[in-house]
């Protein structure tokens, strides 16, 4: 076995099963392994590196600012904060924002923040609040955010967990007006599940619910820590459907690829439940995070990430939908997010991954039939063509 990976699996917890690779360097679409064999990034990191690897604009931010000043903590105003959390909230169309630094911290103040809000603005029971969440949603691993899974290996053996969540199935507006209760203080939703194998729900879906939420004083708080930020074709992808929630989570490409950033957006009258020592992090909105998710944003709008996302997407599902592999049992997406179902009786798509980075192409499956496609968004159309002549040599 490979030395490096030998001392990774002798000495690192066994939480995950990387592909057999040692990636060393990485610049925009591509990354290196130790023999110098190139890949193409299909993956970003699970969306985290919409802007490519090392972008060139965010690597001189996080440098120059990590000479200047790093981290000082919340206790002291910065000089880099504000002006992350206004661009934010400007874009987003949001009143305020809390910055954390993973998906799943964000996920956990909105959790903290709807329920804040229940009991102290829509007067629910103490301690009886209720969030509604999706079948095969996936929000994070805290011990909170299992609670909320479908998904019996993410639970399992993790007990006991917290309660105060109600599942339904995902796609159903329907279901969602007959889940709500006098005690149901949000809706927490991802617009795509991204987890659960890029799932669409029906056209008109978030629309729906956001009507619902309104008209039972129930909070809408979109999950868009995968979705957002270009992935989908819009800045987020709530914005398809011209749905403004009342709560926002954002994270991974917040961060341009190189920190962990996140933060949980929401209006004034849903984030002022938080008072001084209500919530916090030691490393959350520090001037290092904000310097570059600041200039993440900047990039994204500057070079129209969302708008190369909308259109090459659109061409890749195009190109991808006329392989006609009997290997294929769908392939569905929005944006550059998209998924290939494969056939499970012909093949796992973790196989299916084995064989594209033997080839020279990096993904990673999700679930056992799912090959996830969600490439740097700053891809060009000639990169896709090589993608896809990759992608349709393996599924022959
Ligand atoms: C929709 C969604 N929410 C939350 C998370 C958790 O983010 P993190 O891994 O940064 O905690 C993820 C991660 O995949 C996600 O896809």
């Amino acid at each position: 076995m490979n030395a490096v990976i030998e001392m990774e699996t002798r000495y690192g917890a066994q939480n995950y099963q990387p592909l057999p690779v040692v990636l060393i360097r990485g610049r925009g679409v591509y990354v290196w392994d130790q023999n110098g064999n190139r890949y193409m990034d299909m993956m970003s990191a699970y969306s985290s590196v919409s802007h490519g690897h090392c972008h060139p604009r965010l690597v001189n931010v996080l440098t120059e600012q990590a000479q200047r000043l790093a981290i000082v903590s919340r206790a002291f105003y910065t000089d880099r904060l504000g002006a992350f959390l206004k661009r934010a909230c400007e874009l987003t169309g949001q009143d305020r924002a809390l910055p954390m630094n993973t998906g799943a911290e964000a996920v956990e103040t909105a959790i903290k923040a709807a329920r804040k809000w229940a009991y102290t603005v829509k007067g629910v029971a103490p301690e009886r609040a209720e969030i509604i969440v999706c079948r095969g949603n996936f929000h994070g691993r805290t011990t909170t955010l299992i609670s909320l899974s479908s998904e019996p290996q993410y639970r399992y053996g993790f007990g006991p967990l917290t309660p105060g969540f109600k599942a339904i199935d995902y796609g159903d507006a329907e279901a969602l007006e007959n889940a709500i209760t006098p005690a149901t203080a949000a809706f927490l939703v991802e617009p795509i599940q991204g987890e659960a194998g890029i799932v669409l729900p029906p056209a008109g879906y978030l629309r729906s619910c956001q009507s619902i939420c309104r008209k039972h004083q129930v909070l809408l708080i979109c999950d868009e820590v995968q979705t957002g930020l270009g992935r989908t074709g819009k800045l987020l992808a709530c914005n398809h459907e011209n749905v403004r929630p009342d709560g926002l989570v954002l994270g991974k490409a917040l961060g341009g690829g190189l920190l962990p950033v996140s933060l949980f957006l929401a209006s004034h009258d849903v984030m002022s439940v938080f008072t001084p020592g209500d919530h916090g992090s030691t490393f959350g909105g520090n001037p290092l995070a904000a310097a570059v998710g600041l200039e993440a944003l900047n990039v994204l709008i500057e070079e129209r990430l969302a708008e190369r996302s909308a259109e090459l997407g659109a061409y890749m599902l195009g190109r991808l939908q006329r392989l006609e592999s009997p290997l294929i049992k769908s392939i569905r997406g929005k944006g550059l997010f998209i998924g290939l179902e494969i056939h499970p009786a012909k093949a796992s798509a973790r196989e299916i991954c084995v064989r594209l980075m033997e080839k020279g192409l990096l993904s990673k499956e999700t679930h056992t039939t799912v090959v996830r496609l969600a490439p740097p968004l700053v891809i060009t159309r000639d990169q896709i063509d090589e993608a896809v002549s990759i992608i349709g040599e393996v599924l022959h």
